[in-house]
């Protein structure tokens, strides 16, 4: 609950490199999510590079973050592997969301950068990264140590929760 609650999304780091022992934690509890009837459609490209991490921000308007991480994980989904058409998105994003508490949880940082659905973004990626056709990139994950402490913040809102149906009756 710790790392739940104390995750914000880190946009500057130290430029301190992330060992292969820490992504393989980060990958493991990506892996871990739960998935559409268990069909676990996710593939992963992890990125050191930096000349590819500044080939990303040439077609990725948001990917600031991406100056100072360590490295980059793009997170995509298998859309033949998948038996449960379209559910490849909540499996993945669930991925996602496990691998940023994992950072927390290691004492790094993260911050999700969209790719899905914005087909402009998607169709660069694919090209990027040469990924095969039914290979669909949802999102890329910036990563490394952080070198800003955003602070945990208040986001429960009890009116948005609905009791048994829409408004009280
Ligand atoms: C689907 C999705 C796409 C996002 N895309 C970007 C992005 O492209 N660039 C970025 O800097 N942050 C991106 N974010 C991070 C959000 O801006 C951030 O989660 C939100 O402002 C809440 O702040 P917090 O993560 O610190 O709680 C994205 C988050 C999600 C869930």
């Amino acid at each position: 609950m710790k790392e739940i609650f104390s995750r914000r999304s880190v946009r500057k780091f130290t430029g301190e490199a992330v060992s292969p022992e820490q992504l393989e934690k980060l990958l493991r509890a990506a892996m871990c999510a739960p998935s559409a009837g268990n069909q676990q459609p996710w593939e992963f490209i992890v990125v050191r590079n930096r000349e590819t991490m500044g080939k990303i921000q040439v077609f990725h308007p948001y990917s600031r973050p991406l100056d100072t991480a360590a490295c980059a994980i793009v997170v995509c989904g298998d859309t033949i592997r998948q038996r449960y058409p379209g559910f490849w998105v909540q499996d993945c994003s669930a991925a996602i969301q496990n691998l940023l508490l994992e950072t927390v949880h290691l004492g790094l940082g993260g911050v999700w950068m969209g790719v899905y659905p914005s087909q402009q973004r998607v169709q660069d990626c694919q090209q990027l990264f040469r990924l095969p056709q039914q290979i669909i990139p949802l999102g890329i994950v910036a990563l490394g140590y952080p070198d800003e402490q955003p602070q945990p913040r208040e986001t429960y809102q009890p009116q948005r929760i609905h009791w048994e149906s829409w408004e009280e009756v």
